[in-house]
């Protein structure tokens, strides 16, 4: 669902997905996350998922919320995602003001897990407004009602970061850190990394490998200076791009290389090492 709302006279875009998936996420764990998580949500204590882009965190919370049978509300955070956005604001309706809970006010209040994806990208008073509800109080202040409400019993938070992105990234503090739980999420052993390409895409396994084995080559070419390297999801688009009958090397090509670089130099050294192992 995409939710459009005015601030003064700044349009504030913010995405706002509940999902609740038919069938059940596919999710290949890399280590121990999944047992980790269970006991967070025993505890309802916050989760942090940390990690470079397309390793997998979106996927995890999807899985997770599903096997726990919990509602999931995701807003992807962004330099205009305030308090506001998520906890809610008056509007105006015929002659009335009437009040509308935000995501967050809402998953507070119904126990649903929400998800802030990129927390680092939204405005400080984003972390100003969780803070109750990060530590033992979980109550959330709504300023504008000046009300405090007690989270739901199975009310969790959790929040994605993904660290070092770009020159220049968003920091969290460490009081705002030491509030969570934090897993990091890594590129997978080559063997889980294949077979997730081959689960997502129907490649054969040998197709996967020499796909996780391009990747792993360029993951080790650190002198590059590449910003990120190549996730998982490159992987499984460029093997959606071949299985759907694209020539592999024009698939790796625009699936891998091309999104990584704008560099003319650096495109064609890895168009060429690629063309090889393909
Ligand atoms: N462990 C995994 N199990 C199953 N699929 C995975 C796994 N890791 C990565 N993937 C695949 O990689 C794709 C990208 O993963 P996902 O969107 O979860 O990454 P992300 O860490 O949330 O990235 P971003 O930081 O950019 O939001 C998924 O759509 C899925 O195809
Ligand atoms: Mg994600």
């Amino acid at each position: 669902m995409d939710h459009n709302a005015t601030n003064g006279n700044k349009t504030i875009l913010s995405k706002i997905a509940v999902e609740v998936p038919l069938n059940p996420p596919f999710y290949k764990p890399i280590a121990k996350e999944i047992e980790v998580f269970e006991h967070t949500y025993k505890n309802k204590l916050p989760v942090l998922l940390k990690g470079p882009t397309g390793t997998g965190k979106t996927r995890f919370i999807e899985y997770m919320a599903y096997q726990l049978g919990k509602k999931l509300i995701t807003i992807s955070c962004h330099e205009e995602t305030s308090s506001t956005d998520l906890i809610g604001r008056y509007i105006i309706k015929g002659a009335e003001t009437i009040w509308i809970d935000g995501p967050l006010t809402k998953a507070v209040k119904e126990g649903a897990i929400i998800y802030l994806d990129e927390i680092a990208e939204a405005r400080p008073d984003v972390i100003v407004a969780i803070h109750a509800l990060t530590d033992h109080r979980r109550e959330l202040f709504i300023d504008k009602l000046g009300e405090t409400i007690k989270a739901h019993r199975d009310f969790m938070l959790v929040a994605s970061f993904n660290p070092g992105y770009q020159k220049g990234f968003k920091e969290l503090k460490p009081s705002t850190r030491q509030r969570f739980i934090a897993v990091s999420f890594q590129y997978p052993s080559p063997k889980i990394e294949s077979e997730i390409i081959e689960n997502e895409t129907g490649v054969t396994e040998a197709l996967a490998r020499k796909l996780v084995n391009i990747a792993n080559k360029i993951r080790n070419l650190t002198e590059l200076g590449l910003t990120e390297t190549v996730s998982t999801r490159l992987l499984v688009d460029a093997a959606k791009l071949i299985h759907s009958g694209l020539p592999k090397r024009l698939s790796v090509k625009v699936a891998v290389v091309e999104p990584l670089t704008d560099d003319e130099e650096i495109t064609t050294a890895l168009t060429d090492l690629c063309d090889l192992m393909i």
